[in-house]
């Protein structure tokens, strides 16, 4: 069976969520941490310090993601991460933020091949402390004139697994996952190979893997905002409740008020509700208030108003 990753998203799957996740539902194999860049001159930022605390991630199986094109601050990270308990981590090949973009990091580097190749020349020549797993897109503008060469350049170093976000830089994360582009990758992969994009529900989880049963593993994150009891589903356990998905989310934003406070929660509900609102298509009002709302109490009786 193919492990089930949940895929690091900025501002949202952060460790309450994973840890009130992992309460609540479970079933995921293994966690990302969204993207950490390494900061020269101090271990890690305060935002880093807390999503790397090993008491934060204790009994979840947590792999950090580590967004540079420098080979040697990575390996700097690396050797902090192994201190820190962390047994395996994961690049970054595949945000298509403008600012990263900008400084050739994230899917920015796929617009550089021989420049990835410098990057892990110098990285694979080092003794690694741990394995070191790739996220990616499947290019940056083009798969068809792009993904074979960016797939060779992987194919020939020791990563321990490629996870693919079947989509180029400019799709951003809009239309729909390149399919036969992915299907090059599963026939032609050396490494272990991960699928990521749009798996929404357990018939989307089904259909792929009997498209691609060698799977090593499948991620998943809007889907899994969206609907956080996904992995227990498709691990064989039952279908999420109303009952359960309202006290997830109030122990989320109990949690969340006790880290950030009122105001800095209800920024980060409004994006939980981005994917969560998905299941609501009929409740566009209650929705547009929770978007405008600017106190808790406004905050909690339109919460209330979709989760009964
Ligand atoms: C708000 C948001 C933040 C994200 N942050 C990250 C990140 O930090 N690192 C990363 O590799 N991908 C990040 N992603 C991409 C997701 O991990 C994933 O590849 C993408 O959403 C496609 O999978 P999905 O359709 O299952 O959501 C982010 C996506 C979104 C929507």
């Amino acid at each position: 069976m193919a492990r089930l990753y949940l895929a690091p998203m900025e501002e949202v799957t952060g460790y309450l969520f994973r840890q009130i996740l992992e309460r609540h539902f479970g079933g995921v194999d293994t966690y990302f941490t969204p993207f950490l860049s390494p900061v020269t001159g101090c271990a890690f930022k305060t935002r880093q310090g807390r999503e790397l605390d090993p008491s934060h991630n204790a009994g979840l199986n947590v792999v950090p993601q580590v967004l540079t094109d420098d080979a040697d601050a990575a390996l700097e990270m690396f050797g902090l991460l192994a201190e820190l308990g962390y047994k395996e981590v994961n690049l970054n090949f595949g945000c298509p933020s403008g600012t990263v973009v900008k400084k050739r990091r994230g899917s920015g580097f796929l617009r550089d091949p021989e420049g990835m190749e410098r990057f892990f020349d110098r990285l694979f020549s080092q003794e690694l402390p741990m394995p070191v797993s790739v996220k990616t897109r499947l290019g940056y503008a083009n798969a068809a004139e792009e993904w074979p060469r960016i797939l060779e350049i992987y194919n020939r170093y020791p990563i321990s697994e490629l996870i693919v976000h079947a989509r180029v830089r400019e799709d951003w994360y809009g239309g729909t996952p390149d399919m036969d582009a992915f299907a090059y990758a599963y026939e032609s992969c050396k490494v272990p190979l991960c699928y990521n994009g749009d798996i929404r529900n357990a018939a989307d989880h089904a259909a792929l893997l009997e498209r691609f049963p060698k799977l090593s593993a499948v991620m998943i994150g809007r889907g899994a905002v969206t609907n956080p009891g996904i992995f227990r589903e498709i691990a064989g356990g039952s279908v999420m409740t109303a009952a359960e998905l309202k006290d997830f989310h109030d122990d989320l934003y109990r949690a969340y008020v006790n880290l950030w406070g009122v105001k800095n929660t209800l920024f980060k509900m409004k994006e939980v509700w981005g994917y969560l609102g998905d299941r609501y298509p009929d409740a566009d009002r209650a929705k547009k208030r929770i978007h405008k709302c600017r106190t808790e109490a406004e905050y909690l009786a339109a919460a209330a108003e979709l989760l009964g």
